[in-house]
Formats: structure tokens, sequence, C-alpha cells
């Protein structure tokens, strides 16, 4: 294993940074922990807590910890044994139009095989497991069956490349790859196994002992003696297997997300806090009926979003869900409208980018469809202005819905503010409330909390003030990481790396990132590690990237480059190197992250210790007059930028 990490390192213990670190935390009251112990134990426990919450050594929280449960029994057993079997879990559509339907019972019993598989393949609770996959039913089953053996799933996002994926599957030191021959994106069948065997070439990844491929796309893969087929695997496998209780703290996922630094961070959770967590959130926050509801979340499993609200609050609530493989856009933009026509669904969760990509488009494409089964509206990712707020309302919503504009974390695992449906009035733009059982707040610079009057508050920093079940237990090998990242700025609060405003009405107003952190169509990229990317080229000497805003995305990927002249040799024109740059990116960290624009500069705006004023550039890259320059070093510098502004490389 290349940490020499043990499976856990929940183990550790801090090394106060300073004698009262601890005494700075809040205890939840009474009332609170038996708010949360309430939720608990709405599922189903193989060993019952008996304590709620020690949080004697913050920020390392243990939730129900003499509790054991397994999270893939609570998300289908449960279920099956309480008569639910018959039940619709999953509608599947594919892209080209196929179509797979699993109820409780088929989804346990395919469950079971893979589980079986899994310990055929020697691998045991603790193990981390490599998940790369196209959204497909076999993804939601791999992430189960991994669950039920008390392995860690972490699942990388199809989109990212070869690199990134590698880059996780070291830092997990993964024993097993699961991935697919291929998916179906934008009408074509695209590889995926391909980028694995990228990752893993030359042996950088020894951790790795088998890769189990599922047959989606029929395509050519090329297998080594680590591959194995899915089905092949599955169909050796025995059919039975009993889930047997974990503890609570037993650690259930590893997610990879980006942060201020080059390196994304693992985000570690645990078992019985998040599910109770994603569960809880669910229920609440979409106003749930699991009987008759149909529920669509149009995430990717490869993100939070996905893990929440499409794998394991739906799935331990029971419900009858959409899970579609494609783009919105294929074959055409009716594509979503028709699925929530065919199915009847009720309760529909997305991205505000995908709705002002379908107001950029127009209203016809929606107007044509039967919609009037939808009652609940989900928005999650990036703040919804309230112009794609109020066309969501209305045009996809007939006016009739509530919509929830959700706001929580990779690192919050599930939803934290929220209007709770039929219980206030919604307001577009505001995600509004923290839910029962959440404490927000926001404070200034220093700490102290923003003063709220009759016109609302200043804008300040947000922050949770205290423990919640569905929190990050940790960064994956890195526990000072962790302290340093969410704990350290506000003494006794976790910081979340987001601005935010109360109105007049004590709503919230999310205000976006306040660090090196972007937004791009709802998908978190740092800048840091899109300009070390930039610098691995051999043309670039220096790089800065800003998250310029954008319409559609929110905000886009603009990087500003110096080049080393003396590696350019027979280099193409400033556009051409731009081209370049942009594939190179997308080749380093994947095509979410390729820039909109590359801007060559011959010098770039910094203070006189050194630090780069990305504030500087964000203005130009906005296109609006530069501010105030007086903190730079050499104040011309802005200028050349500004008029060479023209001439940047885009497409
Ligand atoms: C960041 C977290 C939440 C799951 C998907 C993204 C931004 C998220 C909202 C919202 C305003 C939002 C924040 C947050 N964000 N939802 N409703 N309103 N901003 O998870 O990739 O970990 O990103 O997304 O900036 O910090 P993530």
């Amino acid at each position: 294993m290349p940490f020499g990490l043990g499976p856990t390192p929940l183990t550790y213990k801090i090394a106060p940074m300073s004698d009262n670190f601890a005494a700075n935390f809040e205890s939840p009251s009474p009332e609170r922990l038996s708010f949360w112990a309430e939720q608990a134990n709405q599922l189903a426990w193989h060993k019952p807590f008996t304590k709620t919450l020690d949080w004697s050594n913050p920020p390392f929280a243990k939730w129900f910890e003499d509790g054991q449960i397994n999270a893939s029994y609570n998300c289908l057993d449960r279920h099956v044994l309480g008569g639910k079997g018959d039940k619709t879990a999953i509608l599947f559509e594919g892209e080209p139009g196929d179509t797979q339907t699993y109820t409780y019972s088929e989804l346990l019993a395919e469950t079971k095989k893979a589980a079986n598989a899994l310990l055929d393949l020697g691998i045991v609770a603790g193990d981390r497991v490599a998940i790369y996959m196209p959204m497909i039913p076999e993804t939601v089953i791999a992430m189960l069956a991994v669950a039920r053996i008390g392995a860690v799933h972490s699942v990388v996002f199809g989109g990212f490349s070869a690199d990134s994926l590698r880059s996780r599957i070291f830092d997990a030191g993964a024993k097993l790859v699961i991935t697919a021959d291929g998916g179906f994106r934008k009408g074509k069948a695209h590889p995926i196994k391909e980028a694995v065997d990228h990752a893993l070439q030359d042996n950088s990844c020894p951790s790795i002992e088998h890769i189990l491929v599922v047959q989606r796309t029929n395509s050519d893969v090329a297998l080594s003696d680590k591959d194995i087929w899915w089905h092949e695997a599955l169909a050796k496998a025995a059919p039975e297997h009993e889930a047997v209780g974990f503890d609570s703290e037993h650690p259930l996922f590893i997610l990879y997300t980006s942060g201020t630094t080059g390196k994304p961070k693992g985000i570690l959770h645990t078992t019985g806090g998040y599910l109770t967590g994603a569960s809880y959130t669910h229920r609440t926050v979409f106003d749930l009926k699991s009987e008759t509801d149909v529920y669509w979340c149009t995430a990717d499993v490869g993100w939070i979003t996905g893990h929440s609200y499409v794998v394991y609050g739906p799935l331990a609530n029971g419900v009858t869900q959409v899970i579609y493989e494609g783009t919105p856009d294929s074959p055409n933009f009716e594509r979503w409208w028709e699925i929530i026509a065919k199915y009847k669904v009720s309760i529909f969760y997305t991205a505000p980018t995908a709705i002002r990509t379908f107001m950029k488009v127009g209203r016809a494409v929606v107007d044509g469809h039967n919609l009037s089964s939808l009652r609940i509206l989900g928005s999650v990712g990036e703040p919804i202005n309230p112009e794609a707020w109020q066309w969501y309302h209305e045009v996809v919503g007939g006016s009739k819905c509530e919509i929830v504009d959700t706001w929580w974390q990779t690192e919050t695992g599930s939803i934290m503010i929220s209007p709770v449906p039929h219980t206030m009035k919604t307001k577009p733009g505001s995600a509004q409330r923290a839910l029962p059982g959440i404490t927000i707040g926001i404070v200034d610079e220093n700490g102290s909390p923003v003063i709220s009057s009759a016109e609302g508050s200043e804008a300040g920093y947000l922050t949770i003030d205290q423990p919640w079940p569905s929190m990050l237990r940790g960064v994956w090998g890195d526990p000072e990481r962790f302290i340093e990242t969410y704990w350290s700025r506000f003494p006794g609060k976790y910081f979340a790396g987001d601005g935010a405003r109360f109105d007049e009405d004590g709503d919230i107003w999310l205000l976006g990132r306040i660090d090196d952190v972007i937004k791009v169509s709802g998908h978190r990229l740092s800048t840091a590690e899109i300009e070390s990317a930039l610098v691995e080229h051999h043309w670039v000497a220096e790089a800065a990237v800003v998250g310029a805003k954008d319409e559609i995305t929110e905000q886009a990927v603009v990087a500003f480059v110096i080049l080393r002249q003396d590696e350019l040799g027979d280099a193409p024109n400033e556009e051409e190197i731009g081209k370049v740059l942009r594939s190179w990116v997308t080749e380093k960290i994947g095509a979410i992250a390729r820039p909109r624009q590359i801007m060559v500069v011959s010098e770039l705006p910094k203070t006189r210790s050194g630090k780069i004023m990305r504030r500087l550039l964000k203005d130009v890259a906005e296109g609006r007059p530069v501010g105030d320059t007086t903190t730079l070093a050499d104040s011309s510098v802005m200028k050349a930028i500004n008029d060479k502004l023209h001439n940047g490389a885009t497409d």
C-alpha cells in the first residue's frame, strides 16, 4: 500500500493547536441529540446504539458509536424483508434508448452476487475499491456490494482523465477497480476501460490486484491477466450473502474533491452517521411519499450528489427512481422532459447550469411534454439565480411545484440548508434555512457573528457550528489537512469556504466560494490544480487560473500563462498554443477543467510578497475595468495585460 495506511485514519489524536482548541467547540443540546437519535433509529441497526455522539476529541466526531449497521442491508434487504421486494427500485434509461427495471428483490439478488464476487477476489472489510463507471445500474450495484462487505468505495467520476484516476487510486491504495468497457454519451459509445489501462500502466498503482469490467458497449477491450469480466465473476458467485453489521464509524466511502491546493482531498464518510444524514434529508427536503413518488436526480454517482441522492438516500428510503445514462441533449434537448413524462416523475433534482442551458435553448423543448406529475423541484451545486429559479418554477413546474434550493458540500455529506416544502414560503435565489438539526452561522473576518437587523446583514463567512451525523470524518491519510482546512479558520466552527448573508427575514443567501475553489457547471475545481497541470507542460513557465462569470456554467476557467521562450522551439502561434494547452488540461484532469480561454501574457500581477493577484485577473477575464492596483509590485503589468485583452486565444 503506497502510504502504509491502516484501513482508517480515524484513531488519530490531534495535538491541540492551542491549549483551549477543544474548549472552543459547542456540544449539541440533549434535545438536539435525541432528534438525531430518532432519525438514526429510522434505519435498521444490526446492534442498536446507546451513545448518540462522542464529541470529546473535536473535530473528530463519533456518531452512534456503539451501534452496528450495514448500509447495503438498509438500502435493500430491509425493504425486501418488509414485503416491498416487488417494488421497482430503478427505472434505467440508457442513452441509446434501451431500458432496464430492477425491483428491490432483483437489486438485492445482484448485489449479493456482486458481494460474493468481491469476496472471491479477496476483498475484505476496510479494503478500498475504486469505481470508474458510466451511469448504469451496475454502478449502484457495485457501490452497494462494496459497502455490504464493509469495504470502502472510492468512486471516480467517469469524466476524469486517466491521470486523475491514477492519483486517486494511488492515494486511496485501492486493491480493485470496478469499471466498464465503455458508456454511451452524446450518441456514441465512448471508451472507459482504456483510461483505466492508461492509469495503471507501468505498475503505477501497485496496490491494484484486479480490474472488474462490466460489459456495456460491447466494444473491443484488451483484457490482461488482472482483468475479469463482471458478468463472468457474478455468474460464478454464490447467490446468497448475509449482510453483517459494521461499527457505525466504519468507513463507508472516500470521495475525492478539489480544495485550494493542487492535490484533491479524499473526503472520508462513515456508515451510521452518513446514512442517517442522507436518508433524513432525502425524506425531509423532498417531502417524500415513498409509496407513490417517482424520483429522479440527474447527478452522476461520481459526485457526492449521486452518492447521497441517487444511491444511499433514495434507496434507504425505498423509493422508485429513474437513472439515465446520458446527456440532456441526446439525441436532442427533449430527452429529459420525455423521461419525466414517460415515468411520471414527481420529484426532480438537478443543477442550475442545466436549467440555464434549457432557458437558452428555449421553452419549446419543455412545453411539448406532459410534466403534470412533477410536484417538487430541487436545485443543487451552485447558487440558482432568481431568473433561472422563476423559469424552473413556471416552465418546468407549471407554477405549481415547490422549489428546494439545497446548499451542501461533499464534506457535509447531506443537505444542510434548504427550504422544507410546505412549511415556508420559498424565495427565488435563497436556500433560506438550516434544516432542523443543523446549526448554521455567518461570521465576519474575526469570527464574530455578523449583525443582522431589519435590513439583513453584511456578507460574511458561512460556518456550521455544531457537529452533524453526516459530517466528514477526515481527509484520507491527512488528519492535519482536515483540521487545518475546516476547523482552524474560526475556532470551534466548521468553515465551509462559502460567503453568505442574511436577508431581512433572516433567510440565508449563498454568495459563492471565497477561496480558490471554482464552480463550473456545478463541478468543483481547484484553480491551483489547473495551474499545476498547466505548468507541467514544457511550454509554460507560470500560470494563473481564475473562474470568470459565465452565463450558462456560472463560472468558466480562464487561464493566464507565461510561456518559456527557450522551450517554444517552433511552437505554433498563440492561438494554436492555447488550443494545445486546453487539450493538455483535458488530458491531465478531465474535460470539465478545460479552460474556456487561455491568455498568453508576459507577466502576472503580483504583490510585493510575490502573491498572484487573481482578483485583478478576474476583472480582466470578466471584461471589467481593472480594480485597485496599488499593492502590485509593478503596476504596469496590468496595463500590459489589458492591452492584450483582445488577442487572447479562444474558440
Ligand atoms: C460547493 C460544494 C452540494 C453537492 C454538490 C456540490 C456550492 C452547492 C449550492 C447552493 C449555492 C452551492 C458551494 C459549496 N453549492 N450547492 N444550493 N447554493 N452554492 O458539492 O462539489 O462539494 O461543492 O458547491 O460553494 O461549497 P461540492
